[in-house]
C-alpha cells in the first residue's frame, strides 16, 4: 500500500513495549475470567510473556537510564525494580496456587493492581526517556534482538525461585 508504518518509527521501544503490555494485560484477563480463574495455559502464558518482559526491561532498558543519569540505587529505576521483584513474588504464588487447585481471590488483584500503577508509571515517563538516551540505530538492533528471543523457559524460572526461597 506504499506507506510502510515499520517498528523503526520514532517511538519504536516505548510502542513495543506497551504493546506487550496490552498483550499481557489481555491474557491475565483472559485467565481471572475464567470461574474459578482454573485456566492453567492462560497463566502459564501470561507468566512466560511477564517474566521475559521484566528481563528484558532489566537487561536492555533500565541500564541505559541508569548510565546516563548516574541514578542506580534511588530514583525511578530502583522502584521499578523493586516493583519487579514484588510482581514475580506475586506471579510465583498465583502459578502455585492455581496449580494446587486453591486461589486466595485477593492474589489476582493484588497483583492486577501493581501492575496497573507500574505499567502506568513506565509507559508515562521511563519508556520515553529511554527511548530519547538511544541512538535510532541501537534502537532498531535492539528490536531486533527482542524480536528474536526464544520462548522462556516456565519451569526452569519455577526451580530457580523455589531454590533461592528454601536457602
Ligand atoms: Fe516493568
Ligand atoms: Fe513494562
Amino acid at each position: 500500500m506504499g506507506i510502510n508504518m515499520s517498528v523503526e518509527g520514532d517511538h519504536g521501544l516505548h510502542d513495543f513495549f506497551t504493546q506487550d503490555h496490552r498483550r499481557l494485560d489481555s491474557l491475565f484477563n483472559q485467565f481471572k475470567e475464567g470461574d474459578p480463574p482454573s485456566d492453567i495455559d492462560v497463566l502459564h502464558e501470561f507468566a512466560r510473556g511477564l517474566i521475559q518482559h521484566i528481563i528484558w526491561e532489566e537487561e536492555f532498558l533500565f541500564p541505559v537510564f541508569e548510565e546516563v543519569t548516574g541514578m542506580v540505587t534511588e530514583g525511578p529505576i530502583a522502584l521499578m525494580r523493586q516493583d519487579h521483584h514484588t510482581i514475580q513474588e506475586l506471579l510465583y504464588e498465583l502459578l502455585m496456587q492455581t496449580r494446587s487447585g486453591k486461589v486466595d481471590p485477593t492474589l489476582p488483584l493484588r497483583l492486577e493492581g501493581l501492575l496497573l500503577q507500574h505499567n502506568l508509571a513506565e509507559e508515562n515517563v521511563l519508556y520515553e526517556a529511554v527511548e530519547s538516551m538511544i541512538a535510532p540505530e541501537s534502537r532498531v538492533e535492539l528490536l531486533q534482538i527482542l524480536s528474536e528471543e526464544p520462548e522462556l523457559d516456565l519451569e526452569r524460572w519455577i526451580e530457580g525461585v523455589t531454590e533461592i526461597a528454601h536457602d
